[in-house]
């Protein structure tokens, strides 16, 4: 028993090894020449431990926007790959990111979304502050040498642009921020950080996170999956591919609703989560939406609307648009992850207006392979 859990980890250290090889082999290609991931990289539960100790612990992940929290006392939970976090804006007014495990016996402090004056576990009653300092432990004055001032939630990195909440579990990460400044500078021709967040949903999807991802982060999909719905007002054949850095690919389109000199719609995905939306279609609206894995084959799919203040009013139905592209990729995205079961599944050859992929092929490679001997 003992010997074929060994064979069986060894086996599976040597297919995460082989596809580290072929993906660090795939991201040296030219654009012309690549191909999509190897099947394995979606199925293989080895491939998503390294992704979740190089990429999801280590990089930045947006958790939300700032206008979710608007005052203090204002709260949200997180589960960051198993990390239970607290999102709080504290009674100096600043978003902090805080541990979501009570300092007692380690109780869930907060689920869901709130507001509070105070931190209440629901075991004992120890109480925090909003900054995660402890005020209060009801019946612990026998115990010697205990000071609740000594006791705080543990916190983790935590940096905003434009309104998106970005939380990093590495103490030692590189700030976000300098590695978005191109993108910020296409993104000046757009309210971002003014936008209000009018909704979000999560769907659990059965696939894996970078299939959902990539479907995302593409537009060459929009002409075979939402031929009614989306391309009538955003065609494929208007995808325009600009050049993406390190930290995130980027392409536009042309909005058939919206005035010629504004009909530029911008789509960026930052990685390695967040895809965003901005247009003047639909009275400036912004979409986004964020991508977690749950298993190998099942992911959490976040997706939020916003729009300008002023303009909310005007919306009807502020998700509606996001709630039909889904309902129209879901059956698509989970289609494939059931066919790169395929014993035959090999990979594909990719379109140049598929180039966000082949980008993020070359950010994979660069977060999981640099520091390896593959
Ligand atoms: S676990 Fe939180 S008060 Fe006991
Ligand atoms: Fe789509």
């Amino acid at each position: 028993m003992y010997d074929e859990q060994v064979s069986e980890s060894q086996n599976r250290e040597a297919d995460v090894a082989a596809l580290l090889a072929e993906l660090k082999q795939q991201a040296s290609l030219p654009l012309e020449s690549a191909m999509t991931l190897a099947p394995g990289t979606y199925r293989s539960a080895g491939f998503l431990a390294l992704e979740i100790e190089h990429i999801f612990r280590r990089e930045w992940i947006c958790v939300g926007r700032i206008d979710e929290i608007p005052n203090p006392g204002d709260w949200f939970s997180f589960d960051l790959v198993g990390e239970p976090l607290l999102i709080v804006r504290n009674e100096q007014g600043e978003v902090r990111a805080m541990s979501n495990v009570c300092a007692h016996r380690w109780a869930r402090l907060k689920t869901g979304r709130g507001h509070a004056e105070q931190l209440r576990c629901p075991f004992h009653a120890w109480t925090y502050d909003l900054s995660g300092c402890l005020r209060g432990a009801p019946f612990m004055t026998k115990a010697k040498d205990f000071n609740p001032h000594d006791i705080r939630l543990p916190e983790f990195r935590l940096e905003i642009w434009l309104g998106f909440i970005f939380v990093n579990l590495d103490p030692d990460a590189t700030p976000l921020a300098p590695r978005l400044t191109g993108l910020e500078e296409q993104l000046k021709a757009y309210p971002v950080v003014e936008q209000k967040t009018l909704s979000h949903v999560s769907e659990t999807w059965d696939a894996n996170w970078k299939l959902a991802l990539e479907n995302a982060m593409e537009s060459y999909h929009v002409f075979g999956v939402h031929p009614k719905t989306l391309d009538p007002f955003l065609p494929t054949k208007t995808v325009t591919i600009l050049p993406g850095e390190a930290g995130y690919n980027i392409h536009t389109m042309k909005s058939t609703l919206a005035p010629k000199a504004k009909s530029t719609f911008l789509r960026a995905t930052i990685y390695p989560t967040l895809v965003i939306d901005v247009g003047h279609i639909d009275r400036m609206r912004l979409s986004w939406q964020t991508f977690m894995p749950l298993g190998v084959q099942s992911s959490c799919i976040r997706t939020g609307a916003a729009a300008m203040p002023g303009a909310a009013g005007l919306l009807k139905d502020p998700g509606e648009g996001n709630d039909m592209a889904n309902a129209e990729d879901r059956p698509v995205v989970e289609s494939a992850q059931r066919g790169l079961q395929a014993s035959r599944a090999r990979r594909g050859r990719i379109s140049h207006l598929e180039a966000p992929i082949w980008e993020f092929t070359r950010y994979l490679s660069a977060r999981l392979c640099s520091d390896r001997s593959v």
